[in-house]
């Protein structure tokens, strides 16, 4: 089939070289000149695993091409993804600017039936006015050209976008145009496997299950930050309860972590946009509102935990941090915890020497001129001469350290860890001072 994706970031470039995996033929589209020219000259403009090799063989088998050429892209697919970000208003509701734009130059350009996708996470309601911009945009060039529009929201998380995009628990497509019904069956057939993933419904409900989904994972990380708070003031393991919990099927281990919050380019903003979307609706989502005010408030948790140690004015004090990302395996760092860290450590007199695998590229971009932050090479070069070490991502190189290695490099042996990576034994072991969450 031939598809067109709009939009070539994170879902955008995943989604076009997983679907040209399968032998489509893609050509994806992005305004962006500089992204394009990246990946014309054979990179990739993220980190995420797997995917430039799959990229790479992909461009060089002719299934998949980069261009910033709009008419092209759109006279390219029958179907053609909407995969453009949607990033949060003033007032917390899905900025649709760039959606609907790429409506626009669908309608301006189409001459053929297409079948337009939207893949970003878009507010109920959105097809219809996508539906409108390209009737609108074909209504002026007094043409009466047929297309379908469609939810299709993507489930997929950074760091295992290929694996989840190739491999996905469901596929959902919100469609009422048998035309479209049929194609997104045979667009989605190879993505089977040993059952049916794809679960079809109307386009408003497509639309809000994205939503519901990432609401309900949010909810789940802040109730147990919450519960993690308080496990530490009754003098209980959260790591325990945790597993107790979790060994529930009704309630399950997975999103059960507590922790320095949850960041992301999704989680945030989609909880915000859920909340506004109900509001506009005439209903208060007073468990989401609950949800923001618990993640704002763990995000600092690691500055009270290090004021409680070393007092409110850290100036002449420098900390190391182990890890920038929001999260592990991506170099992502949009609403990272580590931010909120970084920024309350600084405002606080102090310096900090970070570390991170993948993403110091980017903090020194979002980082640039700032005198106070200052990255390390490796993980023990952070450590060199800093107060302490706090660990905010969970990356798989920070799970076993030397622990007696630390000790010889902090000043003061303290370890402040955001994401419980140890058994507390075993920095105790070696003499540092440990201060995980919820944990005694
Ligand atoms: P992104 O910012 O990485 O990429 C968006 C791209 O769209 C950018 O490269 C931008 O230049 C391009 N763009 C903007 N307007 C355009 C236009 N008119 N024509 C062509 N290109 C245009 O965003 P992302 O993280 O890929 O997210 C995209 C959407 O998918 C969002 O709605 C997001 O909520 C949703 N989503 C993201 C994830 C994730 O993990 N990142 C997961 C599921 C869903
Ligand atoms: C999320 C959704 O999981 C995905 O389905 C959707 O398509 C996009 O948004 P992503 O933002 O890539 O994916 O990351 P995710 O793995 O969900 O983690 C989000 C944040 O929650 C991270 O900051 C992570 O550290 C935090 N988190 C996650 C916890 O604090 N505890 C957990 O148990 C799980």
């Amino acid at each position: 089939m031939k598809i067109t994706v709009i939009g070539t970031g994170y879902v955008g470039l995943v989604s076009g070289t997983c679907l040209a995996d399968v032998g489509n033929d893609v050509l994806c589209l992005d305004v962006d000149a500089n992204k394009i020219r990246i990946l014309n000259e054979g990179g990739i403009p993220i980190y995420e695993p797997g995917l430039e090799a799959m990229v790479k063989k992909n461009e060089a088998a002719g299934r998949l091409r980069f261009t910033t050429d709009i008419e092209a892209a759109v006279a390219h697919g029958a179907i053609q993804f909407i995969a453009v970000g949607t990033p949060p208003d003033e007032d917390g509701s899905a900025d649709l600017q760039y959606v609907l734009a790429a409506a626009r130059n669908v309608g301006r350009h189409m001459t053929d039936y297409k079948v337009v996708v939207d893949k970003s996470t878009v507010p109920v309601g959105t097809a219809d006015k996508v539906r409108a911009a390209i009737a609108e945009e074909l209504a002026q060039r007094g043409v009466d050209t047929p297309y379908s529009v469609v939810s299709n929201p993507e489930f997929l998380k950074e760091g295992a976008a290929v694996e989840d995009f190739m491999k996905p628990d469901r596929i959902v497509v919100g469609a009422e145009d048998p035309r479209a019904i049929d194609l997104m069956r045979e667009l989605y057939a190879p993505f089977q496997r040993n059952h049916e993933r794809l679960i079809m419904m109307d386009v408003r409900s497509a639309e809000l299950t994205k939503y519901a989904a990432n609401a309900m994972l949010a909810t789940r990380i802040s109730f147990m930050n919450e519960l993690a708070n308080l496990a530490e003031k009754l003098g209980a393991d959260i790591e325990h309860v945790r597993h107790g919990m979790g060994s529930d099927p009704r309630i399950g281990y997975h999103f059960l972590y507590p922790g320095c919050g949850y960041g992301g380019s999704c989680f945030p903003k989609d909880v915000q946009a859920l909340e506004r979307t109900a509001r506009e609706a005439g209903q208060e989502l007073k468990i989401l509102a609950a949800v923001e005010a618990a993640n704002e408030v763990q995000k600092h948790v690691l500055t009270g935990k290090i004021v409680q140690h070393f007092g409110a004015d850290l100036s002449g004090r420098t900390f190391a941090l182990w890890g920038l990302a929001f999260k592990p395996n991506t170099d992502d760092m949009r609403e990272a915890p580590s931010r909120a860290l970084i920024g309350d450590l600084l405002a606080r007199g102090a310096r900090v020497r970070a570390y991170d695998p993948v993403a110091i590229h980017e903090a020194q971009r979002i980082f640039e001129g700032e005198a106070g932050v200052e990255f390390a090479a490796s993980p023990m070069d952070a450590l060199a001469d800093a107060d302490a070490l706090a660990i905010v991502t969970e990356w798989k190189e920070f799970r076993s350290p030397d622990f007696d290695a630390i000790k010889s490099q902090l000043r003061h042996p303290v370890i402040f860890d955001g994401r419980n990576l140890y058994d507390p034994a075993h920095p105790r072991r070696a003499g540092l001072e440990y201060f995980p969450i919820g944990r005694k």
